[in-house]
């Protein structure tokens, strides 16, 4: 990964934000509703965040809304979440498409049922060309599950002489995986008061500034996205360097290329 020194100064806004969404179920289990009724409530709340990287210039914006893992549900949940992505693309791709959002889902689409692959790809080709914020939906998706898969491709093609053992480097390798045409994620958020990562883009989160909060995922609101940026805005990211090197690039206004890109 390089690292340029602009990028060391333009800390502030994250380009891409990665959360993981939790904290449904139990939003509904404090209103007496079934969990359902807080993956819709969880709707809205993607809603707001989307708005809000738009006004806030972020480039990519990562959700994870379903999990290799969670498929061990209870099956009305499941088939209900499954309705609810159906539904949210069916109502909500073309005002997507009208602000600029360009719609990717990443993951083991093969295991999804066939109209929501269908309406997937519809989504996806109609918003291809937008550029004021990718947002990419974890489906069927896992961390290792997306290595792996990044391991055989590139296995294959080390068999078939397209590549070389010697050839394969971060870059390469990277280049195999789901989110290879956007920047690693800057930023990482995960509501709901758990701190793990649990499979999560795990190649990519090598050098991202983690952020854990208690709010469950339908009260994460504009003010719960402020408060994680001004978080993010104080934190000194280093990438192997040491904190002098850092403060002593960012203050020089003359670039010194070779050290830090
Ligand atoms: C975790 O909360 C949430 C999920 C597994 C589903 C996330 C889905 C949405 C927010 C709605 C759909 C999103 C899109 C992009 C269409 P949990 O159920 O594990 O909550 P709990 O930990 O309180 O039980």
């Amino acid at each position: 990964m390089q690292v340029s020194r602009n990028e060391i100064i333009a800390v502030q806004i994250p380009r891409h934000i990665a959360i993981i969404m939790d904290g449904n179920g139990r939003w509904a289990k404090k209103r007496f509703l079934p969990r359902t009724a807080g993956h819709q409530a969880g709707v809205s709340a993607v809603r707001k965040t989307v708005e809000y990287c738009i006004q806030k210039s972020v480039a990519v914006l990562t959700l994870f809304a379903f999990s290799s893992e969670n498929w061990r549900r209870p099956q009305q949940e499941v088939s209900i979440l499954m309705e609810l992505f159906i539904s949210t693309l069916e109502h909500e791709t073309e005002k997507l498409h009208q602000n600029g959002v360009r719609l990717r889902v990443i993951g083991d689409r093969g295991a999804l049922a066939r109209p929501l692959q269908d309406k997937i790809a519809a989504s996806e080709q109609l918003t291809r060309n937008n550029q004021k914020l990718n947002l990419v939906i974890a489906t069927n998706y896992g961390g290792r599950w997306d290595i792996l898969q990044g391991v055989r491709e590139v296995a294959r093609k080390v068999k078939e002489n397209v590549i070389s053992i010697a050839d394969i480097d971060d870059q390469v390798f990277e280049s195999h995986l789901s989110l290879s045409d956007l920047p690693e994620p800057d930023l990482f958020i995960r509501t709901g008061g758990e701190q793990r990562i649990s499979n999560f883009v795990l190649w990519q989160l090598a050098y991202t500034e983690l952020y854990f909060t208690t709010t469950l995922w339908p009260d994460f609101d504009e003010q719960s996205l402020e408060l994680a940026l001004e978080d993010y805005a104080n934190r000194q990211r280093r990438f192997g360097y040491t904190s002098e090197q850092v403060e002593s690039r960012a203050n020089q206004s003359v670039p010194q290329p070779g050290l830090l890109d």
